[in-house]
């Protein structure tokens, strides 16, 4: 064997042991940590359950209290749609029933057109309960659910109106991105384009006006109704109009991930990947990855922090590397879920009104939910678990 011989064999050497998928000792001990920290949600949701009347769903602890919403609040969804993923980790047949009767409150949502969050409210539930059940009732809701969503469409803007309260002439929000994925499900179902159409739509747009050079995105964008151009670029729940508020870089992240795997379209991708890539090297961030509130927030690092912005990104992260198998994307996955994971942030059993998490921000401008637990950070926190998990699974 000459020396080019030599170096070709050690080549598609080194080639197939980096492309092998080993489980490492590290990824074993992450893997210990977390099935401890999904028998910690368990323990909690198992709890909180007891406490919880019919029709009222949790949303967050302040002051030693449940705060209880209707289902007309944006985040009813998640408790239902989180006690889905528990049984689907444990099979424990009481997350089984309640998630069922929880999601089963929701249903009149499907005619509900006051509000864009649908995805959130209906996808989130009905989706889960659809893919752990198989029971095809739950399309029909998610179905006529997205009639209600696409009625929020102009086509003039090209886009789906977020809010119809305050001074706005046709907000949209950075968040609204992950409501679209209800629509690209319901454009399967129903084997027409309409839905697909609306969410390409909206997608492409929010790709072109929502975004700075360096990839954040802008929280609100607000449109002209007649001609469709940009009247003006916001915050809402961030520190300043060109700041980087936390979980709105995380909705961008996660919700472009997912359209392009409802579509096949590069261009989400690549979107995804440099907004991944601005989240994981921002100056801003802590070592333990998890972010304050607003990138830009000016006191830091004597600022909350948001978990909800974390887990939410640590899920798209995971997905993303599917598509973009850049190690560091998984690798920032993996420190997320450590740091959620540990004493700093995950709640011990029996504390925290049976929340998993600690250390949400809500709407910091508003004064409202700071450094609290959030029903929607345990959601993403327990799919991130689940995901991350299966991904080590599956690895040989
Ligand atoms: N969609 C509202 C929020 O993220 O706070």
């Amino acid at each position: 064997m000459n020396v080019k011989q030599l170096m070709l064999v050690l080549l598609l050497f080194v080639f197939f042991f980096s492309s092998c998928k080993i489980k490492t000792s590290n990824d074993e001990q992450l893997l210990k940590t977390i099935d401890q920290s999904l028998q910690v949600a368990c323990e909690q949701y198992r709890q909180m359950q007891l406490n919880v009347p019919d029709s009222l769903f949790p949303r967050t602890y302040i002051d030693g209290q449940v705060k209880l919403v209707s289902i007309y609040d944006w985040t009813s969804g998640f408790y239902p749609a989180s006690l889905w993923y528990l049984f689907q980790y444990s099979k424990d047949t009481l997350f089984l029933n309640n998630a069922k009767k929880f999601t089963s409150f929701l249903e009149p949502l499907k005619h509900y057109k006051g509000t864009h969050d649908l995805g959130f409210m209906i996808f989130c539930p009905y989706g889960n309960g659809y893919k752990i059940t198989g029971d095809t009732s739950y399309l029909e809701v998610i179905l006529e659910t997205s009639k209600s969503l696409a009625s929020r469409f102009n086509p003039k803007v090209g886009l789906i109106k977020s809010w119809d309260h305050n001074h706005w002439q046709y907000p949209v929000i950075i968040d609204n991105m992950m409501n679209l994925e209800l629509l690209c499900q319901a454009s399967k179902l129903n084997n027409d384009s309409m839905f697909y159409h609306i969410a390409a739509t909206h997608a492409n747009i929010t790709l072109k006006n929502h975004f700075r050079p360096d990839n954040s995105t802008f929280h609100l964008v607000n449109y002209d109704t007649l001609t469709g151009a940009v009247i003006n670029k916001q915050t809402v729940q961030g520190y300043s109009d060109s700041s980087s508020w936390a979980r709105g870089q995380s909705w961008g992240l996660y919700g472009f991930t997912v359209m392009f795997r409802e579509t096949g379209d590069s261009t989400y991708l690549k979107k995804a990947c440099q907004m991944a890539d601005y989240l994981i090297r921002h100056p801003n961030l802590p070592s333990d990855a998890i972010p304050y509130w607003d990138y830009n927030a000016p006191k830091i690092p004597n600022e909350p922090r948001d978990v909800s912005a974390a887990a939410i990104m640590a899920s798209a992260l995971i997905e993303l590397h599917e598509y973009a198998p850049t190690i560091a994307y998984l690798e920032h996955a993996k420190t997320i879920i450590r740091s959620l994971s540990s004493a700093n942030y995950l709640a011990k059993t029996g504390t925290n009104g049976h929340f998993i998490l600690m250390h949400a921000t809500g709407h910091l401008p508003a004064n409202s939910e700071i450094d609290v637990p959030i029903n929607y950070a345990d959601y993403y926190f327990i799919e991130a678990l689940l995901r991350m998990r299966a991904k080590l699974e599956s690895a040989s």
